[in-house]
């Protein structure tokens, strides 16, 4: 299989399949538990059909929005995902520049592989940090501060890792945070000679926004389930994310919000956005979609606060679909990780060209001009 056979996501997922030493694939693949949830967020945009209206003169089309007071090309953000370098040897830089070169919001994580500087030297296109908050306050402080110094356009208050999912294929797979070669999976590693060479000879591992306080992720290898579970704070709580957003000072949004009462409690403390997420299935198996719960969401505090529904997107319908149901934007992790690890940036940039172009079919095809005339009278519950 090649880059050029790839006609959607899951043909992605298939060619990083064939190309990833299986622990780095169950890493960007797997979820919690029965991964029950992770599979629910795709297939709930099944329970709403897209009703047409023809005829309605689509020559032209504007596909573009503004999210978090940035103008983007699509209603759509590559959301932040750890470790990318474990995935392909350019990593985050990779991802800026194709989200650059289509005009999109991506975040980077804490658990990033290229620094916070690094990165906002490389793009003047939108860009978000997703704070972990550690246990370590002075880590906290210094990433804010070098956030501020460095110019990025948001900052996304993870809220829902205040302990690990239990992922159970890293269990199995032994990965961590340097990938280390383990007995179980070093036939894997030898049999993707193209990662491991890719891997071996690139520069050494690392952890830049975090590795000047702790070791754990860089020098120490630990999975990212010990990692949550021993580096994170697990006493974060409302008044924890209140003073973040006073210390960042900027455009703010919490992710990972899965209730309309928590949606009320952001907008209350200022929050400018909320990801509804539940971290791609991968911290708690059984909870519900975030597209099965976007209509309670926006019905509570749509119009108060930006709302983005993350996770489970495949295909520009799902988009079209989010946006409809009330969402400001949808986002996803997978629809570009997969792309990345199997052909770095030049399959990044061919998987959101796929995307571009399923949301702009999707848009003539339903009668609409702009992202606006997408209501919820155009959905019917099945
Ligand atoms: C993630 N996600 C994530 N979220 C976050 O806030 N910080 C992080 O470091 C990561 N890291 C990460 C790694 C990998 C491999 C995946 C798959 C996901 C969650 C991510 O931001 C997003 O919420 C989900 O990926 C959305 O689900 P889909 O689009 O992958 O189905
Ligand atoms: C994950 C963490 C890093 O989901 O957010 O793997």
């Amino acid at each position: 299989m090649r880059l050029s056979d790839c006609h959607n996501i899951d043909d992605f997922r298939k060619l990083a399949k064939a190309r990833l030493p299986w622990p780095v694939f169950d890493y960007i693949d797997g979820a919690a538990d029965d991964e029950l949830t992770k599979a629910r967020n795709t297939s709930a945009f099944d329970n709403v059909d897209l009703v047409p209206d023809v005829l309605a003169g689509v020559g032209k089309i504007d596909t573009s929005c503004t999210i978090m007071g940035r103008k983007s090309a699509l209603p759509l953000m590559l959301s932040p995902t750890a470790l990318q370098r474990a995935f392909h040897r350019d990593g985050e830089r990779a991802v800026a520049l194709a989200a650059e070169k289509f005009g999109l919001w991506f975040g980077i994580s804490s658990l990033a592989t290229h620094s916070i500087e690094e990165i906002a030297g490389l793009t003047s296109g939108p860009k978000l940090f997703q704070l972990y908050v550690h246990k370590d306050k002075g880590l906290n402080a210094s990433m804010i501060e070098r956030c501020q110094e460095s110019g990025f356009d948001a900052l996304a208050l993870t809220v829902d890792t205040i302990v690990s999912g239990k992922r159970e294929r890293c269990l199995r797979s032994v990965f961590t945070t340097p990938p280390r070669f383990s007995a179980s999976s070093l036939w894997s590693y030898a049999t993707r000679p193209y990662w491991t060479l890719n891997y071996i000879f690139s520069p050494k591992f690392r952890l830049p926004n975090l590795d000047g306080h702790v070791q754990e992720g860089t020098g120490k290898a630990v999975s990212i389930q010990d990692y949550f579970n021993t580096m994170l704070d697990t006493n974060m709580d409302w008044d924890t994310a209140a003073r973040i957003r006073q210390d960042w000072g900027g455009t703010f949004c919490l992710k990972g919000v899965m209730s309309a009462a928590d949606g009320r409690r952001a907008v209350e403390i200022g929050a400018d956005a909320i990801m509804i997420s539940n971290h791609g299935g991968r911290q708690l198996d059984g909870s519900r979609a975030p597209f099965d719960q976007l209509q309670e969401i926006v019905d509570a505090v749509g119009g108060e606060i930006e709302i983005i529904c993350d996770g489970g997107v495949r295909r520009g319908t799902h988009v079209l679909k989010s946006l409809a149901m009330g969402a400001t934007a949808a986002s996803g992790g997978r629809l570009y990780l997969y792309a990345l690890a199997a052909a770095g940036q030049e399959g990044v940039e061919r998987a959101l060209a796929i995307l571009q172009d399923e949301i702009e079919r999707g848009m003539r095809l339903m009668g609409v001009t702009n992202v606006q005339e997408l209501t919820r009278d155009r959905l019917r519950w099945r």
